[in-house]
């Protein structure tokens, strides 16, 4: 990596949390603060693998991956990321042994309990997306109970999705549009790109810039169809429970590192 000319001053909240091995001192040196992704949302994927190579129950893999995400939300926070979003429960994962299932709302509701007091102290604002009707009572009131409790923060945007499915998130927002314009509320013919994103779970969440996916695969496991739209997608070998603060970081610089064009071609190109 050639260093950067320009710095603005990279947070000195994030200093303190990374430390200064010279891999951390490099990776804030590349990066352009004045230029973060606006969104990361994260498909947390390898926790089986991580558990099956330790001979450890699947449910062991989930239960260290809580610590990647302690540390990715921290990070993201302490950086000045606008949100970052975890795929965390998708309409598939009811498929999975009910015993997996009963464990990862299990974790899920420890994690608000304990992570608490790190979301008010950063002044995260925490909600959850999908269809959250659908979930466990016990999990719908935890939920409910941080998103109420982090409301009035200002900082980063932390969203997890549950129940989660891009493709129901399409349908929801039809059916949103469509009972608006049944009601009168609006016009069919006013339904553009900018009014269909305001039927999105993701409405008030800003531009999603960077999707992140751990354990090599390739695919986007029906995550946030429309908004990755124009999304910069970064892979990673490393398993989620392997995920940890400079990971994050290597994301941020990697993003930073391509062009986007949205379609057009390079000034001089034409
Ligand atoms: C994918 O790994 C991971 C999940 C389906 C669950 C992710 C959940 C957590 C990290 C814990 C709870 C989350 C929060 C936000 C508190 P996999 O089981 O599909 O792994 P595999 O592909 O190796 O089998």
């Amino acid at each position: 990596m050639s260093p950067r000319t320009e710095i603005a001053a990279a947070p000195s909240d994030l200093l303190e949390y990374i430390g200064s091995s010279a891999d951390a001192i490099e990776l804030v040196d590349h990066i352009d603060w004045t230029r973060l992704p606006r969104q990361i949302a994260v498909i947390m994927d390898g926790n089986g693998r991580w558990a099956g190579q330790r001979d450890l129950p699947r449910i062991e893999g989930h239960r260290a991956g809580i610590s990647a995400v302690r540390e990715v939300v921290e990070t993201a926070a302490r950086a000045g990321i606008g949100a970052l979003t975890l795929y965390a429960f998708s309409v598939e994962n009811w498929k999975r042994p009910q015993s997996e299932i009963d464990a990862l709302m299990e974790l899920l509701k420890e994690y608000l309990a304990r992570e608490l007091p790190m979301l008010l102290k950063h002044s995260i604002r925490f909600n959850a997306i999908g269809r959250l009707d659908g979930l466990p009572m016990k999990v719908q009131r935890d939920v409910r109970a941080a998103t109420v409790a982090t409301a009035a923060n200002t900082g980063m945007r932390f969203v997890i999705a549950l129940n989660y499915g891009g493709r129901s998130e399409i349908i929801d927002a039809l059916r949103g549009v469509m009972a608006d314009v049944a009601a009168g509320k609006i016009e069919a013919a006013e339904i553009d790109e900018d009014r269909l994103c305001e039927y999105l779970y993701t409405h008030d969440l800003p531009e999603l810039d960077l999707l992140i996916r751990t354990s090599g695969e390739l695919r986007v496991s029906n995550f946030l169809l429309y908004q990755i739209a124009y999304a910069e997608i970064w892979v990673t070998e490393k398993l989620w429970p392997d995920f940890r603060r400079l990971d994050l970081l290597r994301a941020i610089v990697d993003f930073q590192r391509r062009e986007r064009r949205y379609g057009s071609v390079e000034a001089g190109d034409a």
